[in-house]
Parts: structure tokens; C-alpha cells; sequence
């Protein structure tokens, strides 16, 4: 048995589909049993429960060969370090007591780092709080960020006709296909071939700006002109308030794009063949069902 968190989401709906098609048997975490039926129908064994239940967890995770585990963002918190403090203690908790053996975790590019990088600092917590559990094989994942970022912004493409965020235009970053992630993470679960603490980089298939992602995604939205414009970190920390964000995690977001611009989100190693993923922006936005959201 093999125990999944965020199955509904961007990396877990593809680790449960992976295993599935590979004849493992799968637990499938997430907060509501009506989204998780779709993973059900594919033979998934599917927990219903909160992530910051850690009596949830540790049911969901005794008997696992492996787990796969994340701290899920809530962008609406008004104090996002401790949601996320208390989800990520939750897990701990549950993995010391479930005395699971191989735990696979999502992390970020840039979670070396302690400080400075906004929501990404809860992710350096939750890195050192697993480090610290005893008797259990940790593999961190560090990927960049996500294509499907780029699907959260269909709103402001459709009513302003730009894409917008702080990022410098042209600052290159190696972003990735959450499926290349999910790949990795299938696999590690069912190999279970690591031991003790071990960090695994990953980029995308080549560095990609924002200014080339948009007019990539623009022209797939049949809108070959589409435009990014860089807003100015303080507009930007508006615009996702407005949009409903909580102050804090607008605040922490826009400090990470800073991050970003300053280079301090970086691969340790380097681009190497072995964190370079397959998937090319270009396939995974032709790949888009996107009609009826298409703007
Ligand atoms: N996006 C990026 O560019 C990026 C880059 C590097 C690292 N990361 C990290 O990756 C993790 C997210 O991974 P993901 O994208 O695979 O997952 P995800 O799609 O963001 O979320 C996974 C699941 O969490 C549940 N969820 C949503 N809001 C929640 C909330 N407020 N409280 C509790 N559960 C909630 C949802 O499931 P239900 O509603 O069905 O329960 C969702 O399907 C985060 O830790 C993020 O920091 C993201």
C-alpha cells in the first residue's frame, strides 16, 4: 500500500494514476470524498480527512510502504506560517506514529534556504522538521515552479488581456511540468531504492521566461500577441488581495517573486542531465483541455 496527499491536486492526481497503471495499491488523500471519485472509479482506496488531522494522517499512513506527503497552500490564510507550521507538524506527528519508512516530499527550489524567499520559508521548515525524524528515508523533491501557475492566470488574461506578475520579464527560471514531478515521485515510492535524507533537484526541460511562457500560452489561447507586464511588488500584493488572497499570503508571494529576480532561488547543482525532466511548455500547453475556459 502506498499512501498519497493532495490526490486531487497538481502532483497527487498524477502520483495515484501513475501507481494505479504500475498494479499498485493506493491510498488517495484529500479533504472531500465527491473529488475524490474520479481516483476511486480508477480502484484507489480514497481518505477523506483535514491534512492538519494528525490522528487523520496517521490512519491514512499505517500499513504504507511509502508516502507521499506536501503541505497543501492555503492562500487564503490570514497567517499562512502557522497553517502551514501546523499541517506540516500534523505530518510529523502522523509519520512518527504510523512508523511509515519511506516518506516522499514535495519541497521547492530555493527551501535550502531559511530565509528571504517568502512562502518558500515554510517550506525549509517542513525540510528540517523531516530531517529530523529518526529512522526514516526522506526524499525531498525541489522543484521550480509549476506550468499550471500559468492556468491561474486565465482571470486576468480574460478581462485585461495581459498576463501580470512580478517577475522580471525576461528572468529565466527552469519550470516544470507537475507530471515530470509525478513521475519521479511514482517511481521513488515503488523502488524505494534511497536511504536516509536525500535531496532531489528538479527543473523543467530548459529555462523558460516569463515573457516566452506567455506568448507560448498566448498563442495556444489563440492569442498570439499576449503580453506579460511586471507590475511593481506592492501593485502585485494588491491585485492578489483583491482577488481574495489573504494579506499575509500575498505579502509572502511577492517576497518570493523578489527572491526570484535576485537569483536567490537557484539549483545547488546546477542544470545536469539528471534534473532536467522531459516536458516541454510547449506540449504541455498543446496538451490543455482549456475550450471552455479559454478566454
Ligand atoms: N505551484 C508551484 O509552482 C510550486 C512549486 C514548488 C513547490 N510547490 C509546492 O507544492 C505543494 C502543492 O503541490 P500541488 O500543486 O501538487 O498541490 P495542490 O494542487 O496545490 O493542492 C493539493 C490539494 O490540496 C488541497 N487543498 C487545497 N487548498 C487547501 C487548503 N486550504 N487546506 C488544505 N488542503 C487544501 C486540495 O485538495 P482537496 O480540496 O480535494 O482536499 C488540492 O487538490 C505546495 O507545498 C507548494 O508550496 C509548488
Amino acid at each position: 500500500m502506498l499512501t498519497v496527499m493532495g490526490a486531487t491536486g497538481n502532483t497527487g492526481k498524477k502520483v495515484v494514476e501513475l501507481l494505479l497503471a504500475a498494479g499498485q495499491q493506493v491510498r488517495a488523500l484529500g479533504r472531500s470524498e465527491p473529488r475524490l471519485g474520479a481516483l476511486a472509479a480508477q480502484g484507489a482506496e480514497v481518505l477523506a480527512g483535514d491534512p492538519g488531522d494528525a490522528a487523520f494522517l496517521t490512519r491514512a499512513f499505517r500499513g504504507a510502504s511509502a508516502v507521499y506527503v506536501m503541505l497543501p497552500a492555503d492562500r487564503e490564510s490570514p497567517d499562512y506560517h502557522e497553517a502551514q507550521r501546523a499541517k506540516g507538524e500534523a505530518i510529523i506527528q502522523a509519520l512518527r506514529e504510523s512508523g511509515v519508512r519511506h516518506v516522499v516530499a514535495l519541497s521547492s527550489l530555493g527551501a535550502d534556504q531559511p530565509e528571504g524567499t517568502g512562502l518558500l520559508v515554510t517550506l525549509h521548515a517542513q525540510e528540517e522538521r523531516l530531517k529530523a525524524l529518526e529512522n526514516t528515508n526522506i526524499l525531498l523533491l525541489r522543484p521550480a515552479s509549476f506550468f499550471e501557475n500559468f492556468l491561474d492566470a486565465l482571470p486576468i488574461i480574460q478581462h485585461q488581456g495581459i498576463n501580470a506578475d512580478a517577475v522580471e520579464p525576461d528572468h529565466a527560471i527552469p519550470m516544470i511540468a507537475s507530471r515530470d514531478i509525478a513521475e519521479v515521485a511514482a517511481r521513488a515510492l515503488v523502488q524505494r531504492d534511497w536511504s536516509g535524507i536525500v535531496v532531489r533537484e528538479l527543473l523543467g526541460q530548459r529555462d523558460l521566461s516569463y515573457r516566452e511562457a506567455t506568448r507560448i500560452f498566448g498563442a495556444r489561447l489563440g492569442r498570439p500577441e499576449l503580453d506579460y507586464v511586471q507590475l511593481p511588488p506592492e501593485e502585485m500584493r494588491q491585485a492578489m488581495v483583491q482577488a481574495g488572497m489573504s494579506e499575509t499570503f500575498a505579502g509572502l508571494y511577492v517576497q518570493m517573486t523578489q527572491a526570484f529576480n535576485e537569483d536567490r532561488v537557484q539549483p545547488r547543482a546546477g542544470r545536469t542531465a539528471d534534473n532536467t525532466t522531459p516536458t516541454r511548455f510547449e506540449d504541455f500547453v498543446a496538451g490543455l483541455a482549456l475550450d471552455s475556459a479559454n478566454p
